[in-house]
């Protein structure tokens, strides 16, 4: 493979992420240092706290990537990193850490949207992963992750046209409350994922928001129906006025399934009449919730019913990693996209617009 070889990071929310990536596709180095353990403590995310951890991880994952990498500055045609949306103290680490490289081995700097980034995590090859073919356009791409749920229209590289978004909570945000609801702590989604997994009764009944024939999403609803429903159950279990007693664990394994049975039927459904009514030729997930063995399945299903192909990352990069920040930040490149050293943090940077 050819193309750019880029140096990228990631800081915007609770992962650490440093990255050398080639042609905006091959690995060379992914290295994360993840937060969770420390925001698990808290129940969620203290900014201060995060962008505190970013600058104590920032360099030790830098000198790893670099280890891996194998890989001498000469080479280096790039210096790409995550400029918005996200945390602002989060982001300035990254940013600034990136402009002190850019400046110092007179590199090209490449400012990247966070949720570009998680588009093109689609594009991404593992080091010794076997070439397969990239995304064809005009595609459909649908981001879930702990701040954002958007669906859009690509024609072509680094264009964007609004679909739908959600209107209230993010997929993954209403995955962290639901999880925190049922007792299973920090982050919610893959809890919730294991817990469901565990299900034997999946017969229990969430809403479903469909908001019409509109590519909206809401979550809030299904939240509030969650907690009428773990009441009620904590309460037909005799619970009710045991704040500290858990569920027992079969119950959270029914709710648990029974809500993100409902969250993914509604992801599912409404992206694969977006592919269908733009006439698309292949289907694109990406972010945190993506990473959800249900959601890929599902979709992994009704793509292959339709002969759509489907793709989406490996776990590991759809949620938050620097090789995501590579893959877009080598398009950027390739477009000319140049940032100055006065490049700044832009906490809701947004991407697409209808
Ligand atoms: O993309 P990401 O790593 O960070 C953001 O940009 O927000 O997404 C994090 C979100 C969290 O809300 C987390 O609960 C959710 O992704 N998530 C999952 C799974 N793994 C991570 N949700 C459902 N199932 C999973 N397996
Ligand atoms: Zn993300």
């Amino acid at each position: 493979m050819s193309g750019p070889l880029v140096l990228a990071l990631e800081s915007s929310c609770d992962e650490t992420g440093l990255a050398i990536v080639e042609g905006g596709r091959r690995i060379h180095a992914n290295v994360v240092a993840s937060q969770v353990a420390l925001h698990a403590a808290t129940g969620g995310i203290v900014p201060e706290v995060a962008a505190r951890a970013h600058l104590r991880w920032v360099v030790p994952v830098m000198d790893e990537a670099w280890g891996a990498g194998g890989v001498s500055w000469k080479d280096i045609d790039a210096v790409s990193v995550t400029y918005g949306p996200g945390l602002a103290g989060s982001l300035l680490v990254g940013i600034n850490f990136a402009k002190a490289l850019a400046w110092v081995h007179d590199k090209p700097l490449v400012g990247v949207n966070h949720l570009e980034g998680h588009v093109y995590a689609a594009w991404l090859l593992d080091p010794d992963e076997p070439e397969h073919p990239e995304p064809s356009f005009p595609l459909v791409a649908l981001v879930v992750s702990g701040g954002h749920t958007f669906l859009a229209e690509m024609r072509d590289h680094l264009t964007y046209r609004l679909l739908g978004q959600t209107v209230d909570d993010a997929a993954g945000e209403a995955f962290d409350k639901v999880g925190r609801l049922l007792g299973l702590g920090y982050p919610g989604g893959p809890a919730i994922q294991r817990a469901a997994e565990a299900a034997t009764a999946r017969d229990r009944m969430f809403p479903r928001a469909w908001l019409g024939d509109s590519f909206d999403f809401s979550f809030s609803g299904l939240k509030t129906a969650a907690r009428r429903i773990v009441d009620g159950a904590r309460a037909e279990a005799g619970l009710g006025d045991e704040p500290d007693v858990p569920l027992p664990s079969p119950l959270v394994a029914e709710l648990a399934w029974g809500f993100q049975d409902a969250v993914v039927d509604v992801l599912a459904t409404k992206t694969i009449r977006a592919a269908r009514e733009i006439g698309a030729r292949s289907i694109v997930l990406g972010g945190g919730v993506a990473a959800n063995a249900a959601l890929r399945d599902r979709m992994t299903a009704e793509a292959a019913g339709l002969d759509l192909p489907l793709v989406v990352p490996r776990p590991g990069l759809c949620t938050d990693n620097g090789a995501m920040i590579g893959a877009a930040g080598a398009r950027r490149f390739l477009a000319g996209e140049r940032a100055g050293l006065d490049l700044d943090a832009r906490p809701s940077l947004p991407l697409a617009t209808r």
